[in-house]
């Protein structure tokens, strides 16, 4: 009795050895390949929380990466569609915020297509070739329709309050999707 009990107190705590080895072991390779990243450190807090996803391997980080980028954008697309509902916005306001909602929806497809046409990587090397530079077209493409939506506000059609928390949500997705693209386009070159 008192031995098996010690026994199975060895294999568990074996077992928790390993498993937060094996975590440790994706959250070190996850901080690796962000120290590619444009924003290191937002690269690691933005993936850590899907390391057991990731796990050590390249494929699914930059499958990851991708679809933290295109939910980022997605809540962007929400917060400014609700901004537009505000009854005291000015008709020049309401104008500007629906545009930049549009820029955003632009990135939200690109970004999903990019998810969907990094799935079907895979096989020959010309293939591979293929999907990896449309998913780098269509992500960066997405990146400059964010910045386009800042430019957008840099005149005075937004009241300064609007205009900042617009903006810093601006910020965050064009820098998500910026570390998405160097994951990817690290792992273009190591692949190729
Ligand atoms: C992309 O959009 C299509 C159509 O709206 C949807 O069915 C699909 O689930 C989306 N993909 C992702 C990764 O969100």
């Amino acid at each position: 009795m008192a031995k098996s009990l010690s026994l199975l107190l060895l294999l568990l705590s074996i077992l928790t050895i390993s498993a937060s080895a094996f975590n440790g072991g994706a959250s070190s390779f996850i901080k690796s390949k962000c120290s590619a990243a444009t924003y290191p450190d937002l690269c690691v807090q933005s993936l850590s929380s899907f390391s057991s996803t990731i796990q050590r391997n390249p494929r699914q980080l930059v499958q990851t990466a991708l679809a933290v980028s295109l939910s980022h954008a997605q809540s962007t697309r929400s917060f400014v569609w609700k901004l537009t509902k505000f009854s005291g916005l000015k008709p020049r306001e309401r104008a500007a915020l629906k545009d930049c909602m549009e820029e955003v929806g632009d990135t939200v497809d690109r970004l999903n297509k990019s998810v969907e046409e990094l799935k079907r990587v895979s096989g020959s090397k010309k293939d591979f070739q293929w999907h990896i530079s449309n998913v780098e077209t269509w992500v960066s493409a997405a990146m400059t329709d964010e910045n386009t939506c800042s430019d957008g506000f840099a005149g005075s059609a937004l009241n300064g309050r609007i205009k900042s928390s617009v903006r810093g949500r601006i910020v965050d997705v064009t820098r998500v999707i910026s570390n998405a693209l160097s994951l990817i386009n690290k792992y273009a070159e190591n692949q190729s």
